[in-house]
């Protein structure tokens, strides 16, 4: 079977530790190329993984090597010029959440695509889970009536990512726009991605860059002028044209017990999303159904979608259209909070 050829941008944790193993189980794409802005890391991961030809800088590898489509994994500030990059050497592009930093890079990115007529893809994994899946499918088919309303909450005691993560600049804020994005993103995709009209936030960063003993992180690596100038915690409300709303909390560090989950709530039923159990009434009982389904590899799967989608010419689960929404949601939430008002959409 063919298989899409790929040129990875960036070998950090993200692209060593679940892309690159999982091209390596995928049937119809393989990374043919690799570049890091840290030659080193790229080399690593070449030789760990097998990839051919590394390369110094992203044009260069677009010039050069024999690749159909870039997955960018790089800083959240290295993607809109790679994706543009890629975009204007007439690649495919799937590219690591959040798109972008703000929303007129996100426009920029949307340009190029569209422009160039290259297939555009956000690799956000949640959309592959079996449960999101599942859930988005019984919304889309009306067995939870009218979805009006649902919450979502990723909060980690301490987890505060290091190096560039909390660099605002490079990765364009902090807990909100780094792992709120998954949960924000589950609940709008299961609810059907309906369109947003008003944002209400706040931000808070009471704890900063704490020195609790006994606890992990994930570690990014430094950017060149590392600050610590995001926040450690965002919640707010959603509102959407169809009359429904989502409030969202995500934190990297709060005093209270660490927990992730999203619900929704409809007319006919609701759902807890992390553990696939319907809400709903039958014989005029209430019910609470579990849904039984395994876990699955959503890197693998998101991969394989992707060049599904290049390949066979078929729209990706995540446009270009709905990553600028998306942005246009984040970028909204930390005005709410600077400006303390409502944002209209
Ligand atoms: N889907 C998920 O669950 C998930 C989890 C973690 C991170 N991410 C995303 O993955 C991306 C990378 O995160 P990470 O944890 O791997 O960070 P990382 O710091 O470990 O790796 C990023 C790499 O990108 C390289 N880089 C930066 N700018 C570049 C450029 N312009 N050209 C080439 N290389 C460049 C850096 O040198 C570094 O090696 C981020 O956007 C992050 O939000 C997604």
């Amino acid at each position: 079977m063919e298989k899409l050829k790929i040129g990875m941008v960036g070998a950090g944790n993200i692209a060593t530790n679940a892309h690159l193993p999982a091209y390596a189980k995928c049937h119809n794409a393989t990374v043919v190329a690799i570049v890091d802005l840290d030659r080193s890391r790229a080399e690593e991961a070449a030789k760990k993984f097998g990839i051919p030809e590394v390369y110094d800088t992203v044009e260069e590898m677009l010039e050069k090597a024999d690749i159909d489509a870039v997955d960018v994994c790089t800083w959240n500030n290295g993607h809109a010029p790679c994706a543009i990059a890629a975009a204007n050497a007439g690649k495919h592009v799937m590219c690591e959440k959040p798109l972008t930093v703000s929303d007129e890079l996100a426009d920029a990115i949307k340009e190029a695509v569209e422009k160039a007529g290259v297939k555009f893809f956000l690799a956000v994994p949640g959309r592959f889970g079996h449960k999101n899946e599942y859930l988005q499918k019984q919304v889309a088919d009306g067995a939870f009536g009218e979805v009006f309303y649902a919450k979502t909450s990723y909060i980690r005691r301490r987890g505060t990512p290091s190096g560039w993560f909390t660099d605002k600049k490079t990765a364009g804020g902090g807990p909100v726009i780094d792992i709120g994005v998954h949960g924000i993103d589950a609940a709008w995709y299961i609810m059907g991605c309906p369109k947003p009209t008003r944002v209400s936030a706040f931000t808070s960063s009471h704890i900063g860059d704490y020195q609790t003993k006994g606890v992990g992180r994930w570690h990014g690596t430094p950017s060149p002028d590392n600050q610590f100038d995001t926040e450690d915690l965002g919640a707010g409300v959603i509102h959407f044209e169809n009359g429904a709303m989502l409030m969202f909390e995500a934190s990297w560090a709060i005093n209270g017990p660490a927990h992730s989950d999203t619900q929704i709530f409809g007319s006919k039923a609701g759902a807890d999303v992390t553990s696939a159990t319907i809400y709903g009434e039958r014989d005029g009982y209430l019910s609470d159904d579990r849904i039984t389904l395994d876990d699955n590899d959503r890197f693998l799967a998101e991969i394989t979608h992707f060049a599904d989608c290049v390949l066979n010419d078929k729209p990706t689960r995540y446009p270009i259209e709905q990553a600028v929404t998306m942005q246009r949601i984040l970028d909204a939430i930390y005005d709410s909070a600077e400006q303390k008002k409502e944002i209209i959409l």
